[in-house]
């Protein structure tokens, strides 16, 4: 293999630019050209590809966003968007592709895969619901930026003494909003992955208010039905007889920006480089994962076979601390 290419696709996150300039110095590392794809599959499609330096990659590891760009493409899950995306790795001589991104763009990987073609996925999404790895890329950051959210909303809710719905992304996952409960204090948290009632949340703020508490703190995950504006309306319409009046904040994008943490700049470096690494010594089909502190590999099928569920313990932990 003498050429590889990279490509950063779907929802962006702070870790996409540590994790190109791993994998664009690794690949240089071991002998090989590395190009750049831009845009995601909609520059694969369209041919949008530049060769990638050392220096091309200098001074991004703290910059939020990716340099590359990123897109949703659903022209490339079209058999015909396949086939021009095999037309623009053969073009420019690209023999090995790695795709850093969701479960959709990682699902893309795998029909390049099926095709023939060799591709190492790198799980990179705030919802950390891609198995064969504990955590994705852009996870911890994302949790950062919500906790110093959620620390400064629970300022003003305590001065004022309110309910407050914070909301964090996750479209079909709760493990944001599980996790920066647990870790920021949180009297509940509602997340698409367990059922809460109407009347449980009005009763956990009721009792917060009953025990002295100054305010009434819940996160509630994107993806939760009937979704926080509605559970807004439902609440103010009680609030007399809750205590506690009730306020809102979306989170929304401000959790995908920044310059990424300390560990996500490890995590994406350690991968980027283990995906050059995999698709060297015929890995491709797999993606490369954290699991238990080690690198490893899981097929693309597995990793994508459906969305990671948070773990009960977790869920437990989250009862057990909002008293
Ligand atoms: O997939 C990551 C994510 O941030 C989800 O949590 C969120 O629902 C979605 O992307 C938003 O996507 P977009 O930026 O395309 O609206």
């Amino acid at each position: 293999m003498k050429r590889i290419g990279v490509l950063t696709s779907g929802g962006d996150n702070p870790g996409l630019n540590p994790c190109i300039r791993a994998v664009v110095r690794a690949g240089i590392h071991h002998g090989l050209e590395v190009m750049g794809i831009r845009r995601g599959y909609t520059g694969l499609l369209s041919g949008e590809v530049e060769e990638m330096t050392a220096r091309s990659v200098g001074g991004i590891i703290g910059r939020g966003g990716t340099i590359l760009g990123t897109a949703r493409c659903p022209e490339f899950y079209k058999p015909r968007g396949r086939r021009d995306a095999l037309r623009t790795l053969n073009r420019f001589g690209i023999e090995g592709l790695v795709v850093i991104g969701g479960n959709g763009s990682l699902t893309g990987a795998l029909e390049l895969w099926r095709a023939g073609f060799p591709v190492v996925g790198i799980p990179s999404t705030i919802d950390n619901d891609v198995n064969g790895t504990d955590i994705s890329i852009g996870v911890d950051t994302a949790l950062n930026t919500i906790l110093d959210a959620v620390d400064k909303i629970k300022d003003t809710a305590s001065s004022h003494n309110r309910a407050f719905l914070v909301e964090t992304m996750g479209r079909n996952s709760g493990y944001l909003a599980l996790v920066s409960g647990i870790a920021g204090g949180a009297e509940m948290v509602l997340i698409p992955e367990v059922e809460t009632k109407f009347e449980e949340i009005c009763h956990t703020i009721e009792d917060a208010y009953v025990r002295g508490k100054s305010h009434c703190l819940i996160i509630v995950a994107e993806g939760w039905r009937p979704g926080t504006q509605a559970l807004a309306r439902q609440l103010v319409e009680r609030q007399e007889e809750l205590g506690f009046s009730v306020r809102v904040t979306q989170l929304g994008h401000v959790q995908r920006g920044g310059a990424a943490s300390a560990f996500d700049r490890l995590l994406a470096t350690r991968l980027g480089a283990a995906a050059v690494k995999a698709l060297i010594s015929g890995g491709g089909g797999n993606i490369v994962g954290w699991v238990r502190s080690t690198i490893t590999l899981t097929p693309l099928e597995e990793a994508v076979a459906f969305d990671k569920q948070p773990s009960p313990e977790l869920v437990e932990l989250a009862e057990i601390m909002e008293k």
